[in-house]
């Protein structure tokens, strides 16, 4: 079933709607950078794409809905437009009460991976339908919700996305606090030889960077330390080589 929007080119019956080609996200574990299109210059994301692209290897997208967070940011139409000016694997982040109503929509605009939060329940069905339609499985925790939330799926998801700040803004200060839980899902990941991402977003910059890697994150979600730079390219470079130092 479509959610509220009805993407051009696509009709609820179309049939291999959940199969189209996604994007290669890499091998589990490598360091990613993955810049946050949310501190992009809306008015010109592609371009802003394009200059960051040769540094990336991810695109972080956050679509908030106002209501799990306070803020209304963007949906499949932008997903469908991007997605035509890049070929980059593009990592959903969902600050979405009810996600399920929008995953085929977003599938189909051309996401590879989404990422529902635990908090909003329901996450065994959410899990099922990402997979269904193709979708590389993420599942967040808010910087107070404990490791024992996401446990029983480590061995079901492919990425585990530790919100170092409380979600719904860029440019806040990155929360330490949450390292000892990244270290959790890395010692869980260790030991029982797991194919899974840990990603860490908010506050990540060359100098939290470093710290989250040395905590057991691998993916590394920056908006404001990229685009608030004057040239974004040299930023997310900057970023990897300080993951690189830690390790
Ligand atoms: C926050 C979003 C983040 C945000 C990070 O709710 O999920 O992806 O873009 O922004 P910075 O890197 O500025 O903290
Ligand atoms: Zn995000």
């Amino acid at each position: 079933m479509l959610g509220a929007f009805q993407l051009s080119g696509t009709t609820d019956s179309m049939p291999g709607r959940s199969s189209e080609q996604r994007r290669d996200p890499g091998r589990f574990g490598d360091v990613r950078i993955a810049p946050s299109v949310l501190s992009a210059d809306f008015g010109i994301l592609a371009e802003q794409v394009g200059e960051v692209a040769p540094a990336a290897d991810w695109l972080h997208v956050d679509v908030m809905d106002g209501h799990f967070v306070p803020n209304v940011t963007i949906g499949p139409p932008v997903v469908q437009s991007l997605r035509r000016h890049t070929p980059l694997f593009f990592d959903c982040h969902l600050m979405m009460t009810e996600p399920g109503r929008y995953l085929e929509d977003f599938a189909a605009a051309g996401a590879d991976g989404c990422t529902v939060h635990v908090e909003v329940g329901g996450t065994d069905e959410l899990v099922a339908q990402m997979r269904a339609l193709g979708l590389r499985t993420g599942l967040a925790l808010n910087p107070d919700t404990p490791f024992e939330a996401v446990r029983p799926y480590l061995a079901t998801v492919d990425l585990v996305l530790c919100m170092t700040v409380f979600p719904g803004f860029g440019g806040q200060s990155f929360i330490a606090d949450v390292m000892p839980k990244v270290a959790q899902v890395r010692a869980a990941v260790d030991a029982g030889g797991l194919a899974l991402d840990i990603e860490v977003d908010g506050g990540i910059d060359t100098t939290t960077a470093p710290v989250a890697a040395t905590a057991g994150a691998n993916v590394f979600v920056a908006g404001s330390a990229i685009f608030g730079h004057e040239r974004p390219w040299e930023a997310a470079d900057a970023i990897r080589e300080s993951v690189r130092s830690a390790q």
